[in-house]
Order: C-alpha cells, then sequence, then structure tokens
C-alpha cells in the first residue's frame, strides 16, 4: 500500500508571512490524524514563519526549487542545507514552470535532485507534456525522455526516495484538468518506466502525484485511479477548506482511516 501524498505549491503567492500563518494554522487543524502524507511548499521568504507555526505537526514543510551546490557565490540561489536548516523535509524539482520561464532542463533536475537527496530532502519530481505536444501524440515520448534523463543514474535505492509529479502542462492553471482516464493512463506509463528501469519492487513502491487544476470538486475521482498515488495543487492549496477538502479525498479514496 503507497501512502497518498498531498503537496501545496504555494507558487508566488501569499503577500505577508501572516497570510501563510494563518492558512497552516487552519490546516493543522482540520487535517489533524488523516492519514495522508501533507506538505505545504510555500514561497522561501515564508519558510521560517511557516515552520515555526508547523512545529509538532504532521504537516511537512517544502521548498518549490533548490540549487544543487551546499553554498559559494550562485547570487539568488537557495541551498539544499539551507532548506534542511529551515525545517523543509520536501523540495518540488523541475515544476513546468520552472521548466519553460527559467530554463530548466533534464540535466539541472537530475543535479538539483541528486543534490537534494545528498542532503536528506525528498524530491517531487515534476514531469508532463505540454498541449503542442499532447496534440502531436508525443505525450508518451516526453514523459519517457523527461524519466530517463532527469532521473538518470539514480539507484533502485534512491528511487524509493523520491516523489513523481505527473503535470500536464495543459492542466496547469487552466481550470482543464486531466480527465481520471488520462491521468491513469501516463501514471500507468510512469510505472512501467519506473518498472523497466529500477525493477518491480521500485514500480510498485513509488508515489506518483497528478497535479494540474485539482480541486476539492475533481480530486475524488482523480485519487481513485490505482496508479494516483496522490496530488500536487496549485491554486486550491491556497485556502485552507479547498486543500483540506482534497486531503480528505484522497484518504476516502485509497480506502485509508486514521
Ligand atoms: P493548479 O492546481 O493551480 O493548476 O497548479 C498545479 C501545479 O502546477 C502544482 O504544482
Amino acid at each position: 500500500m503507497r501512502r497518498p501524498i498531498i503537496a501545496g505549491n504555494w507558487k508566488m503567492n501569499m503577500a505577508a508571512a501572516q497570510e501563510a500563518v494563518a492558512l497552516v494554522t487552519q490546516l493543522r487543524a482540520s487535517v489533524n490524524g488523516v492519514p495522508v502524507d501533507v506538505v505545504v511548499c510555500p514561497p522561501f521568504p515564508w519558510l521560517a514563519s511557516v515552520a515555526q507555526s508547523l512545529s509538532n505537526s504532521s504537516i511537512a514543510l517544502g521548498a518549490q526549487d533548490l540549487f544543487w551546490e551546499p553554498q559559494g557565490a550562485f547570487t539568488g540561489e537557495v541551498s539544499p542545507t539551507m532548506l534542511a536548516g529551515v525545517g523543509c523535509r520536501y523540495v518540488i524539482v523541475g515544476h513546468s514552470e520552472r521548466r519553460q520561464l527559467f530554463g530548466e532542463t533534464d540535466a539541472n533536475v537530475n543535479k538539483k535532485l541528486q543534490a537534494a537527496l545528498r542532503y536528506g530532502l525528498t524530491p517531487i519530481v515534476c514531469v508532463g507534456e505540454t498541449l503542442a505536444q499532447r496534440e502531436r501524440n508525443e505525450t508518451a515520448a516526453v514523459v519517457r525522455e523527461q524519466v530517463r534523463d532527469g532521473l538518470a543514474s539514480l539507484s533502485e535505492q534512491d528511487l524509493g526516495k523520491i516523489v513523481l509529479a505527473y503535470e500536464p502542462v495543459w492542466a496547469i492553471g487552466t481550470g482543464r484538468t486531466a480527465t481520471p482516464e488520462q491521468a491513469q493512463e501516463v501514471h500507468a506509463l510512469i510505472r512501467r518506466l519506473v518498472q523497466e528501469r529500477w525493477g518491480g519492487a521500485a514500480a510498485q513502491g513509488i508515489r506518483v502525484q497528478y497535479g494540474g487544476s485539482v480541486t476539492a470538486a475533481n480530486a475524488l475521482e482523480l485519487l481513485r485511479q490505482p496508479d494516483v498515488d496522490g496530488a500536487l495543487v496549485g491554486g486550491a492549496s491556497l485556502k485552507a477548506d479547498a486543500f483540506a477538502a482534497i486531503i480528505q479525498a484522497a484518504a476516502q479514496a485509497k480506502g485509508v482511516t486514521a
């Protein structure tokens, strides 16, 4: 049984630390005891305040990106050791916005996820095709390449320490969610790719989140798919009620109880 995992990617939202603190304070009260791994990924400046608000809570802290060096002359970057030091346990790597807007490549993704593992952070590695690629029937090829190159040289043991996220770019922030069948098809493909390269145990163990316009209304059907192990939530993670409802939907879909 793979434990469901729901992560909130706040992106560059939450204008003030107080807003961030209010959100997690409400969230921790409503998801207390739910048998689902819950992660929140605030912008860098609010990590410390949110970490403090989450102390002694089961909700884990994550960052939205990292650089691969532990320290040095890298203006504007944040290191894995800094993230671990502020209390992060997770870090998102290779989000499509980083790939599209900031030139992130599979090679960079690979360096970042190796660095995350080296410093004890769990990387949430994102893959997914654009609308043009889907329309050209390239989804499988794109995802295959992102998994092959992004996860290059990972051992089976390393693979057990990462989370994958399938985020079709056309579904992100558009309100146009993948259908449960479309999500399941690509999630099953990802599991097959893991099986081909790292074997059956790795494939059965790895958790693959779906991301792209997940809401309280569509989460249950998506999470009912056998290869959808969780969700990476953008917009709906900015409201405690909506995010808590998605977490409850995960518990219900997977039949887990406290
Ligand atoms: P939305 O849920 O806002 O579509 O964002 C998804 C996403 O990119 C999460 O990383």
